[in-house]
């Protein structure tokens, strides 16, 4: 039937999803395999298990809680892990996905990746529509590469950046700032980045899974002694610009390039938290930094109708905790959460 003159054609917006903070959340961040082919040392232990393929949503699955979210107004969405690209045929998972790309319900489809598949996977993920993507990188010293990742091997990433970037894709580098670590690369990170035209992103190192209390401490480099290095040597401008995720950036006036800082630690940024993140058995983490969860794979898997599936993304949004407690202010580590990042992906 027509609609009636002066009535929009168009289906009703339904209610977008605004947590108990009155946060708008229209950035999902999907983990679609546990397994990782590095064994960060911050991130995994070397004899990590892993968990059963049949506990995993399928490809299909995936496919149906993403297309929810969007619908509840979901704008960004970034594939996690483990390491994504070492999911069978996670292509076929992007290439459904462009169909919200050209829709334009989804504004951003992305990933976040150690590089080691880029070589393989680069121009089919930029056919796919993706244009950004973000690499996890913490050195440029063959050796401190093999130990901080355990089984990565340097050559590889950089080649899998070079696949990247003749591809189209734009590749912003993160790196976890440690101290100890890759202090002493600072420069050396920020040059090679700005020579290849890639942003450079550092983050605070968090506490999750379990190491040792002194190993966090012994560890954390705040970024906010790390701004102090760059400011000797270059103006630096901030920038209102954000690039959706929880990055506050600068411009080195010098090169022109841009650096963004994640400050979980020295400058909590929960307050204006647009995310969720959902693990491969299609848990849903409303924070980063808590423990509370709640399951959609049970709603996702009872009923075909994704009413019941909507109904349960809603109630979890309404969950959403205020933020993280993490703190290493009081020289102990608090708010540790026990589970490791390759759970929900970062
Ligand atoms: P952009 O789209 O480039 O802004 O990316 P992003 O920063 O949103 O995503 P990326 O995967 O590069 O995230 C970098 C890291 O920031 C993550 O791996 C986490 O370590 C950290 N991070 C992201 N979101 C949060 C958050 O909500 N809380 C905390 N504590 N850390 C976060
Ligand atoms: N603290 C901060 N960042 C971490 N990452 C992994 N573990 C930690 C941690 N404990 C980063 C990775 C990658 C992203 C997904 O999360 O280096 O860039
Ligand atoms: Fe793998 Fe990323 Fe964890 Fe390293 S940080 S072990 S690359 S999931």
């Amino acid at each position: 039937m027509p609609a009636p003159p002066g009535k929009p054609t168009f289906p009703l917006m339904t209610t977008p999803l605004i947590d108990p903070f009155d946060r708008a959340i229209r950035y999902l961040r999907v983990s679609v395999t546990d397994r990782c082919d590095f064994r960060c040392v911050y991130c995994m232990s070397e004899n990590m298990e892993f968990l059963p393929k049949k506990d995993l949503l399928t490809l299909e699955e995936l496919d149906r809680m993403c297309s929810a979210f969007i619908r509840l107004g979901v704008e960004k969405l970034r594939i996690t892990g483990g390491e994504p690209l070492v999911r069978r045929d996670i292509l076929t998972f992007f290439r459904a996905m462009t169909r919200h790309l050209d829709s334009g319900a989804l504004k951003e489809l992305t990933l976040t990746t150690n590089g080691s598949q880029l070589g393989k996977y680069a121009a089919d993920l930029a056919a796919a529509g993706v244009r950004r993507i973000n690499v996890s990188l913490d050195t440029l010293d063959d050796r401190k590469f093999a130990d901080i990742t355990r089984w990565g091997r340097l050559p590889q990433v950089l080649k899998g950046i070079d696949a990247a970037q003749a591809a189209g894709l734009r590749v912003k580098i993160n790196t976890v700032a440690l101290k100890g670590f890759n202090e002493d690369e600072l420069f050396r990170l920020q040059a090679w980045c700005a020579e290849r035209d890639m942003d450079l992103t550092f983050i605070e190192v968090m506490p999750m899974g379990d190491i040792g209390n002194e190993d966090r401490l012994g560890q954390y480099w705040s970024l906010r002694d790390l701004r102090g290095s760059l400011a000797q040597s270059f103006t630096l401008t901030d920038l209102t610009e954000r690039s959706g995720g929880p990055a506050r950036y600068v411009r080195l006036e010098e090169t022109g390039q841009k650096i963004g800082f994640i400050t979980p630690l020295s400058h909590n940024f929960c307050e204006s938290c647009n995310r969720v993140r959902i693990t491969c058995t299609g848990e849903i983490y409303t924070c980063l930094g808590q423990e509370g969860h709640s399951d959609l794979r049970a709603p996702l898997r009872a009923s075909g109708d994704d009413q019941v599936l909507e109904t349960a993304i809603r109630k979890a949004i309404g969950l959403k905790p205020k933020g993280h407690d993490f703190d290493y202010s009081r020289q102990t580590v608090d708010g540790r959460v026990s589970r490791h990042m390759s759970h929900t992906g970062g």
